[in-house]
């Protein structure tokens, strides 16, 4: 389990097949261990919806038309690669983080999503697929959130594509744990990790709100 984790990584799109993936036996298998990780109050704050076969073209049309229309001067190129979205691996599954009224914090809630998102992806990548969490345009579009369903306590926390690795993917830079690890002591600083990393991503001028889910 160890060397599984500390191995794992995301498989891009283009070294994942978009014929071979998970049965449904294995889809029920996977889901189960999305579905099995912590979650304060035991609220459920998440909900999947799959993609398979023929339904991902018809989804890929949806959000298609949607795009279409806000943005009528497309080129039909770009337009048919929109329609195409969901069609780039053999399963993608939504995860949707759905907040309880009478549950945890929101914030705990959505951690939560997050957690099944990766278990789900663990999970997967377990049996043997590839995985890969996105979250592009359409996680963002409120029309687009309307046509799968979804309403204001629902929130797109990833799309996960899953196939069959054609061709392994290669490492890529991890975080030196030092900048981001402080084995606390009283008075002494925390690594935050500000200095490392990907620059000009620290904090906006203007400050966070959290309440603005879009992309960046
Ligand atoms: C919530 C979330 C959304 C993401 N959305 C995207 C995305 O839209 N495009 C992208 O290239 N990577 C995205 N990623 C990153 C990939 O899922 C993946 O983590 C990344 O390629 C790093 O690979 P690794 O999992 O092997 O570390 C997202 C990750 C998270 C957690």
């Amino acid at each position: 389990m160890i060397d599984f984790l500390l191995n794992r990584r995301s498989t891009p799109l283009k070294l994942m097949s978009s014929e071979n993936g998970p049965s449904r036996d294995e889809i029920n298998t996977i889901l189960t261990a999305a579905a099995r990780v912590p979650d304060h109050n035991k609220v459920f704050p998440w909900h999947f919806t799959v993609l398979q076969g023929e339904q991902r073209r018809e989804a890929g049309h949806m959000i298609g038309d949607i795009y279409a229309t806000k943005f009528p001067d497309a080129p039909t190129e770009k337009l048919s690669q929109v329609r195409d979205t969901f069609m780039r691996a053999h399963t993608v599954i939504i995860v949707t983080s759905r907040i309880r009224e009478a549950g945890a914090p929101i914030w705990e809630q959505a951690l939560s999503a997050g957690a099944a998102s990766y278990n789900l992806c663990l999970a997967a990548n377990a049996i043997g697929y590839g995985t890969n969490w996105l979250t592009e345009w359409y996680c963002f579009d409120d029309t687009v959130k309307k046509a799968f369903g979804l309403d204001e306590r629902d929130h797109f926390a990833g799309f996960i594509y899953i196939g069959a690795q054609t061709e392994k993917p290669e490492d890529r830079d991890r975080p030196d744990l030092n900048a981001i690890t402080t084995f606390w002591e009283k008075d002494k600083p925390l690594n935050k990790g500000d200095d490392y990393g990907r620059k000009g991503r620290g904090y906006p001028e203007d400050g966070f709100d959290f309440s603005k889910i879009k992309r960046g």
